[in-house]
Parts: structure tokens; C-alpha cells; sequence
């Protein structure tokens, strides 16, 4: 039933990487997931096209600003989890998807310039809690990060969110050759070839952390950031 909603105005950012790797991770313990495609570029319903996807997750195509709002109450009537992939744009599809989601996660790389359209994100779901009347939980997630190396740029800009209230989920996604090779290849990170794609392991391990951090926080409700700020 919760409606999770990655979201970022930066192409590029991570959301449908993240989104799939969640989706799968969730599917993969058994739960009957929705992810909803909302970018016109289509990236989840082509990997869904691979082989492998599992049996339980369903792929909803053709989201318009329209029919939005139904595809996700539908989806969050039938499916444990429903998980939205937005296009990298602020229309008005990803104001309604954000004013459904009980977490919004709003990927990013670690640099400034990629903060910075992390907080038009941020920026974007206190407007649709004030619309909707209600808090809407949210959660910055670096993706693309070194696993050896955590760089004080980055350090300086998770100490700017926290300063501004925002919450920053602790697990990150880093760059990995596996979470590409999942749209490569179809399927979820336990399918691939350890022989083809390099330190599988690593990446599923990675995932499994992120998962249980996102359950965690939907558990908890976590501070919504109007309420912080
Ligand atoms: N954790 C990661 N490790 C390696 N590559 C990644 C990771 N996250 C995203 N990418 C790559 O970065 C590019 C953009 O990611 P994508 O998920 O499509 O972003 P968005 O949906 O925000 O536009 C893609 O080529 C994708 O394969
Ligand atoms: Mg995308």
C-alpha cells in the first residue's frame, strides 16, 4: 500500500536506477509491487521488457498528468508497494505523484550543482504539502557515490541538508556496474552473471541496506521536511 515517489527535477540523478533497484529488492522478498513509469522516455517499462522481471511486480505504462492520480490509487488498492519513476521535469504529473507518495525520495549525485536541484525537489513537495494540507515524508539520496571514499565536498553538502532540516537517508547508492547492468540485462541484481558484471555481491548487499532503511522510514512516518524547517 505505501506509495513510495522518486523525484528530481536533474535527468540523470538516479531516480529510475534507484526506483527499479527497490522495486526488485521488494519483489524479491515476496511483496507484489507496482511501479508506475511516469517518464515519457519510458526506462522502466524497457527493462521490464528484458527477461526476469519477477512475477510479482507489474509495470504500469503510459502515466499522463491525467490519469496519474487513478494509476496510483489502482495500483496502491492491489500491490503491497507501489513505486513511481517520474521524468526529470516539474510538471504538473510529478506535483499530483508527490501529493500521493507517503515517501518521497529525492536522489542525487554528491556534487553541488546536483544539490541544488535536489532542493528544487525538496522545494517542490513543501508547495504539495501546503496544497494537500499534510506532510509529505522526504528523503535526499546520494547515489553514484564512491564505496571506498567519502569526500568532504559531499560531507559538506549531507551537513547543509541536516542544517536545513531535510533528512538524508544514511544508506547511499553507489556507483556500481550492476545497477546499469540490471537495465542491460533485465532482471534483478541476483540474475546477473557474476562472470560478465563485476562485484554483484557488493551491489546486492547495497541494495538489501537501502530496502530496509526506506521500509524504516515509511514505518516511522519520518519528520516531514516542512515540519523540520
Ligand atoms: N548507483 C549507480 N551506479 C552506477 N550507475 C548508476 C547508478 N545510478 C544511476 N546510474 C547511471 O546513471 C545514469 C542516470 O541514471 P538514471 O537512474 O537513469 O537517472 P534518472 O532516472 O534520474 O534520470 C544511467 O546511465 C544509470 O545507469
Ligand atoms: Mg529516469
Amino acid at each position: 500500500m505505501p506509495t513510495i515517489v522518486f523525484a528530481s527535477p536533474k535527468g540523470g540523478a538516479g531516480k529510475s536506477t534507484s526506483a527499479v533497484v527497490l522495486a526488485t529488492e521488494l519483489a524479491g522478498r515476496g511483496a507484489t509491487v507496482a511501479i508506475i513509469d511516469a517518464d515519457p522516455n519510458k526506462p522502466v517499462s524497457r527493462w521490464a521488457g528484458r527477461p526476469g522481471k519477477p512475477e510479482t511486480l507489474t509495470v504500469v505504462a503510459n502515466a499522463t498528468e491525467d490519469s496519474i492520480l487513478d494509476q496510483i490509487d489502482q495500483a496502491a488498492r492491489q500491490a503491497a508497494f507501489v513505486i513511481v519513476d517520474l521524468e526529470g521535469t516539474a510538471s504538473l504529473m510529478v506535483g499530483y505523484a508527490i501529493s500521493r507518495a507517503d515517501l518521497v525520495i529525492v536522489p542525487t549525485q554528491g556534487s553541488l550543482l546536483d544539490a541544488t536541484e535536489a532542493v528544487k525537489a525538496i522545494r517542490l513537495v513543501r508547495n504539495m504539502e501546503k496544497t494537500a494540507g499534510k506532510t509529505i515524508p522526504t528523503a535526499v539520496l546520494f547515489t553514484r557515490t564512491s564505496a571506498a571514499i567519502r569526500p568532504r565536498s559531499l560531507q559538506a553538502i549531507e551537513a547543509e541538508f541536516a542544517n536545513s532540516g531535510v533528512r538524508v537517508l544514511g544508506t547511499q547508492m553507489h556507483e556500481r556496474d550492476a545497477f546499469r547492468a540490471i537495465f542491460s540485462f533485465g532482471g534483478s541484481l541476483s540474475d546477473l552473471d557474476r562472470g560478465q558484471v563485476g562485484n554483484v555481491a557488493a551491489a546486492i548487499a547495497n541494495a538489501r541496506t537501502f530496502t530496509a532503511e526506506v521500509l524504516s522510514v515509511i514505518k516511522s512516518g519520518g519528520p516531514a521536511i516542512g515540519a523540520a524547517a
